[in-house]
């Protein structure tokens, strides 16, 4: 079992009230948890220390070739005071992989849910409880050696934040619009699109600024070789449902393996419905969208949870999804999900893990 040295903060500050609208990402918790890796060593000096700015050399490899990795997971209280995590086996075997392609030095599963247990029930008075609302997890890794030849760091430091949120989208469930980008790229198949890694966030920036001053929320992400199949909305996966059948791109290497993806598979497939992970085409799409099959359009992720889309643009054309509104099976997804994740849903598959 992970020691962990619990080190007070002596400066707790106020916890946000269910009158605060909690936007997403904007307020940390008194703790955070931090480990270092050292090679030859491994990872060691695990402790949960309160909040504070940490000091790297300005040198540290991070800040010059990006070797880091991230997580996003989300832990709740349930009405009879449970504290529960969503799936964190996933995320942590997500972590590894991506850990794996990134050079960064894998964390032992077990202590990484030790950590999260641990750092959760300590912070668990930050958990909000007001309805939309969770403890978002941030657990990273960044490469620390002051060094600046490309080579894999010798050094690294893993560390787990946390941040009471609202919706990721300031539409909350309202359906958003949608950008399909036919010009920039977010990955390629042999890249580090399938890793969870900021440089395939910085990658997204430019599209999306231009897509948010066409008054778009998201960009919809072609494949970066023949630019004519869908892969991702980069905060989430994308999901169709086109003539009765759930249809969502098929993992190539450059798209994000979710698990809100996988938890929508595995639910939609226990209700009967036919699910088809595979190729889609922008022009499939657009064909469905123009013949009235493409009936709902949604994404997925930890932080947009289930995301209805009411409109995408591909090159001069909007195509409204439905009447724009909120679909029927997403609406459903996001109940079940949300439901499961606040234990007000039976959690027949086992996905939610309580923290003590
Ligand atoms: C998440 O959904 O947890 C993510 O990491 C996406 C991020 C862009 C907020």
């Amino acid at each position: 079992m992970l020691d962990i040295k619990f080190i007070k903060t002596e400066n707790p500050k106020p916890i946000p009230g269910p009158e605060n609208p909690l936007v997403f990402g904007t307020i940390f918790t008194d703790h955070m948890f931090v480990m270092d890796y050292t090679e030859g060593q491994g990872w060691h000096d695990a402790r949960i220390e309160p909040y504070a700015p940490i000091s790297l050399e300005p040198s540290a490899m991070v800040f010059h070739y990006g070797q880091e990795m991230f997580e996003g997971l989300k832990a709740y209280k349930t009405e009879d005071g449970r504290i529960l995590m969503f799936r964190p086996d996933k995320n942590i075997e997500r972590a590894n992989n991506s850990n794996r392609r990134l050079m960064i030095p894998e964390i032992p599963e077990e202590d990484f849910l030790t950590a999260l247990k641990e750092l959760v029930r300590i912070e668990q008075a930050w958990i909000p409880t007001k309805e939309g609302t969770s403890l978002y997890i941030r657990p990273f890794v960044i490469a620390t050696d002051p060094f600046l030849g490309v080579r894999p760091s010798y050094t690294y430091k893993f560390m787990i934040i946390l941040s009471p949120v609202g919706a990721y989208y300031p539409e909350g469930l309202n359906p958003v619009k949608i950008w399909i980008e036919d010009e920039y790229v977010r990955a390629v198949r042999g890249g580090i699109g399938e890793a969870k890694t900021g440089g395939n966030y910085v990658a997204s920036l430019a599209a999306q600024m231009k897509a948010h001053e066409e008054g778009y929320s998201q960009v919809l992400w072609l494949d970066g070789v023949e630019r004519k199949y869908i892969e991702e909305v980069g905060a989430m996966n994308i999901f169709f449902k086109i003539n009765g059948t759930v249809v969502t791109p098929q993992l190539n290497g450059s798209i994000l393996p979710g698990v809100t993806r996988r938890t929508c598979v595995e639910l939609c497939k226990s209700w009967g419905l036919p699910v088809e992970e595979r190729k889609v085409s922008v022009d499939e799409l657009e064909e469905a969208a123009r013949t009235g099959a493409l009936e709902e359009v949604w994404g997925s992720g930890t932080a947009a949870v289930i995301s209805p889309v009411g409109h995408l643009r591909y090159e001069n054309e909007v195509f409204q999804i439905g009447d724009g509104g909120i679909g029927e099976l997403s609406q459903k997804l996001y109940d079940t999900v949300t439901g499961i994740q606040l234990g007000k849903v039976e959690d027949t598959f086992g996905w939610t893990v309580e923290v003590k």
